[in-house]
C-alpha cells in the first residue's frame, strides 16, 4: 500500500498509447491503466495492473483507491466531439459524471492521509465557441477565458469539468474547513488543440480530419475531407502533448496562477495538410466533401491559441512546428506504419 501509484482512466485512446510508453520508458513501474474495453495487448507490457473499467463505475473506482496508494491521476476517459454530439446523455455520463468520481475519491483520499493527489486534465479547443467565420479570422490567438460559451455537448461537459477542477483545487468543502486546512485535489487542466499521431487514430473528434488525411493516403485510401480546405484548427503531434501533460504534472504548484492551460504547436489549413500530404504521398485520393454540421462546429473553434500563459508558468514549449511535425515526425513514423 505504500508504493506509489499512478492511474491512466481511457488508456487504449491515442494520448493513452503515447503516454504509457513514455511513463514506462522514463522507469514507471507502478501503472493502474483502464479502458472500457480491455487494455490493449500492445500496452500491457507497459503496466503494472492494466484492466478493463467504466469510470462511471464508482464501487470499481473505490476499491482501486482503496487498496493502492494513487498518487497521480491522468484522466483521459473522454467521449470526443462528434460522438457526443450523436449522444449527448452518454457523453455527459462518462464526460462528466466519472470526472466527478474520480476528483471525489481525490478528496477523500486527501481528507483521509492529508496527501493531495495530482489530477491532470486533458481539456480541448472545444469549451470555445466563436460566433462566426468573420470573427473567427479576426479573434488571432485566443486565451482561456475568451469565447468560452461552447456549443458542443464535449465542449460544455470540458468546460463544467475544468470547473469542478478548480472547485475540488480551491474550494472544496469551505464551510466546513478554514482556508489552510481544506483537503484538496491539486487539479491541472490543460486545452489540447486537435492531436496527430503516427501511432493511432483518434476516434469520434471533430478535428479527425488533419490525422484522417494523412494516414488515408499512407494506406492508400480514400478520404472524403469533411471540412472545407480554408478551414484552420490548431494542432499538435503527439510527442507534443505528451511533453506537455507530463510538464504539466512536475510544474511547481507554486508557479501555477491558473488551473486550466492552453497548449498548441501550429494551425494549418486543410488545404496546407492537404498539399503537405500530397507531396509525401504522390497518389493520395482525397476530395474536399465537406460535412455542413462538422464544418460548423470547426468554424466555431479558434484558429489559433494563446498558450503564454503556459510558456510563463511552466516553461511549456512545443519541440515540433508543422514543418518538422510533418517531416521528421508524422511522414517517416506512419510510413514506417504502413509498409
Ligand atoms: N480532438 C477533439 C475533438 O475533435 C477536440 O479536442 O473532439
Amino acid at each position: 500500500m505504500n508504493e506509489d501509484f499512478i492511474l491512466i482512466t481511457g488508456a487504449n485512446g491515442e494520448v493513452g498509447h503515447g503516454l504509457i510508453k513514455h511513463l514506462a520508458k522514463v522507469g514507471h513501474k507502478k501503472i493502474i491503466a483502464f479502458s472500457r474495453r480491455p487494455l490493449s495487448e500492445e500496452l500491457q507490457p507497459f503496466v503494472s495492473h492494466p484492466l478493463a473499467m467504466d469510470v462511471q463505475d464508482l464501487a470499481g473506482l473505490t476499491e482501486l483507491f482503496e487498496n493502492h496508494n494513487i498518487t497521480t491521476v491522468y484522466h483521459l476517459a473522454s467521449i470526443l466531439s462528434t460522438k457526443a454530439e450523436h449522444d449527448p446523455v452518454l457523453a455527459h455520463n462518462i464526460n462528466v459524471n466519472g470526472t466527478m468520481n474520480l476528483l471525489k475519491l481525490c478528496a477523500m483520499k486527501m481528507e483521509k492521509t492529508g496527501k493531495p493527489v495530482k489530477f491532470i486534465y486533458p481539456s480541448s479547443i472545444a469549451v470555445h465557441a466563436i460566433p462566426n467565420l468573420e470573427v473567427k479570422a479576426q479573434a488571432g490567438k485566443v486565451k482561456e477565458n475568451d469565447y468560452v460559451q461552447s456549443t458542443t455537448m464535449y465542449g460544455i461537459n470540458k468546460l463544467y469539468c475544468e470547473n469542478l477542477g478548480r472547485y475540488f483545487n480551491s474550494h472544496y468543502k469551505q464551510l466546513s474547513y478554514a482556508p489552510d486546512e481544506r483537503p484538496y485535489v491539486d487539479f491541472r487542466a490543460l486545452r489540447f488543440p486537435g492531436l496527430i499521431s503516427a501511432d493511432t487514430m483518434p476516434t469520434g473528434g471533430t478535428s479527425d480530419y488533419g490525422p484522417e488525411m494523412i494516414h488515408a493516403a499512407a494506406s492508400n485510401r480514400h478520404y472524403n475531407c469533411f471540412v472545407r480546405p480554408d478551414s484552420t484548427l490548431p494542432f499538435m503531434v503527439m510527442p507534443d502533448a505528451i511533453k506537455s501533460l507530463v510538464m504539466l504534472h512536475a510544474a511547481d504548484r507554486k508557479r501555477l496562477t491558473q488551473t486550466v492551460y492552453n497548449v498548441t504547436s501550429f494551425s494549418p489549413t486543410a488545404q496546407e495538410i492537404y498539399e503537405v500530404t500530397k507531396a509525401a504521398f504522390p497518389n493520395a485520393d482525397i476530395d474536399f466533401v465537406p460535412d455542413v454540421n462538422r464544418q460548423g462546429i470547426v468554424d466555431s473553434w479558434p484558429a489559433d491559441i494563446d498558450d503564454s500563459a503556459a510558456r510563463k508558468d511552466w516553461d511549456w514549449q512545443p519541440d515540433y512546428d508543422f514543418e518538422r511535425a510533418i517531416n521528421e515526425y508524422l511522414i517517416p513514423a506512419i510510413r514506417q506504419r504502413y509498409a
